[in-house]
């Protein structure tokens, strides 16, 4: 339908980048990028009038995105125009201004284009070897200044290279490297750093990213003590044992994962350096004050739980719960991974798997009913049924009533 479009407008449509790599590769990727060859934005505005999509626009850029009733979009650009200008040499101008546009780009597996109009359909298009980077798994950038322009990058090969599991070629890991020597990454700013890393952070299996950002020198930047040592490694290793649990549990309470490997790689900071880094790499405010105040509050309450084990050995169900309510999924799961007791990872996969979920049967109006005024009572009263729940002492709501008579 992209093609046909095309053709009416009698323009040339290419699926680009990303998505055709992962194309080839056989990966699902339903980011789809369209380049245009000419006004992407006429382009964008004719398909969605014709199938019933909204379309967002940037004038300025040339771009726009597409977006169908149930949420689908396409990113569409449009190829350099000052290209497109000269009518006598039309289809030379047309090819060599694709052939810009992804040159542009940051490695050669995503300089891939498929022409989706009629008679060129699904035709390969490949001007810089990708195909062949392709099938010998090689993440190759496609000129030396390619880190000095956008220090991102750097970043960016890591992640492919883990994810396709791919390898970086040798002279791009070495521009890699010069970038880090010449302090190229010192001009990225901290957002921009954050998000990479999250990026990183939130593959499947970020612990290779990490060995690899270790390997090139490029941990120091989130803060200059963190060092993969056999004990980080191990602290990581834990922490993804941790985190591939929790998911199993598919609990549905929503979390960041990034934010638990990010917890780990941060564990021998201090208060002070972790606001700090935090505030550096621009983590947004409301998220910032989360980590920083439940890593601290944690802490305290971790501790306070294994103090309680070492102390009696037996900790009531009720402890755990009102220990550790309130605290963030991400926190639990950090300190799951981190603390030295398999008692307390007992107490805190118990609260995941059953404590959490657990509420009295009565209800501040059954409290009424019972002659309960109304006030700070209530609170207290709902708590202690709760408690008597959790500790196997209240099974019905008439344990409840008894109980609050
Ligand atoms: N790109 C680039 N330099 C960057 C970021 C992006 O050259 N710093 C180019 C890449 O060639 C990429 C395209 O812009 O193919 C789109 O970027 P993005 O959507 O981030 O990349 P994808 O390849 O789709 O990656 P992912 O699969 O992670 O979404």
């Amino acid at each position: 339908d992209l093609g046909r479009t095309g053709d009416q407008l009698d323009l040339t449509v290419y699926a680009v980048g990303g998505f055709v790599r992962d194309l080839l590769l056989d990966i699902q990727n339903m980011d789809i990028d369209v380049t245009v060859d000419g006004d992407g934005i006429l382009f964008a505005e004719t398909f969605a009038a014709q199938f019933g999509c909204r379309v967002k626009s940037h004038q300025k850029f040339g771009t726009a995105v597409i977006v169908f009733p149930d949420g689908f979009k396409i990113d569409v650009a449009s190829t350099r125009l000052e290209y497109y200008v000269s009518p006598g040499a039309l289809p030379t101008v047309e090819r060599s201004s694709l052939k810009m546009d992804l040159y542009r780009r940051d490695f050669t597996v995503n300089t891939l284009a498929i022409a989706l109009n009629g008679e060129s359909f699904g035709k390969l298009i490949d001007y810089f070897g990708a195909y062949r980077d392709l099938q010998s798994r090689v993440i190759r950038v496609l000129h030396n200044l390619s880190f000095v322009e956008d220090p991102t990058r750097v970043f960016r090969a890591i992640r492919f290279e883990q994810r396709l599991n791919f390898k970086i070629a040798k002279h791009t890991e070495d521009l890699i490297k010069n970038a880090v020597k010449m302090e190229f990454l010192e001009k990225l700013g901290g957002r921009r750093l954050l998000s990479e890393l999250v990026q990183i952070l939130r593959e499947k299996e970020p612990l290779k990213g990490i060995g690899r950002m270790a390997s090139l020198g490029l941990l120091r930047f989130i803060h200059p003590s963190i060092e993969l040592t056999p004990a980080m490694q191990g602290a990581l290793e834990e922490t993804r044992y941790v985190v591939s649990w929790f998911d199993l549990l598919y609990l549905e309470r929503p979390y960041e994962r990034w934010s638990v490997y990010f917890l780990t790689l941060c564990e021998g900071l201090s208060e002070e350096q972790f606001l700090g880094t935090c505030t550096r790499l621009a983590v947004a405010e409301h998220y910032k004050e989360r980590l920083v105040e439940m890593r601290k509050e944690g802490e305290r309450l971790i501790a306070a739980l294994e103090r309680k084990v070492a102390g009696s050995g037996k900790v009531e169900n009720s402890e755990i719960y009102f220990t550790l309510r309130g605290l963030p999924v991400e926190v639990l799961l950090y300190h799951m991974a981190k603390s030295r007791s398999a008692e307390v990872k007992r107490c805190i996969s118990l609260y995941f798997t059953k404590l959490d979920g657990m509420h009295p049967q009565i209800r501040g109006e059954d409290l009424k009913e019972l002659g309960v005024a109304p006030g700070p009572l209530y609170r207290e009263l709902l708590d202690l049924v709760l408690s008597a729940r959790l500790n196997g002492k209240a099974a019905s709501r008439e344990d409840e009533i008894r109980l609050v008579r």
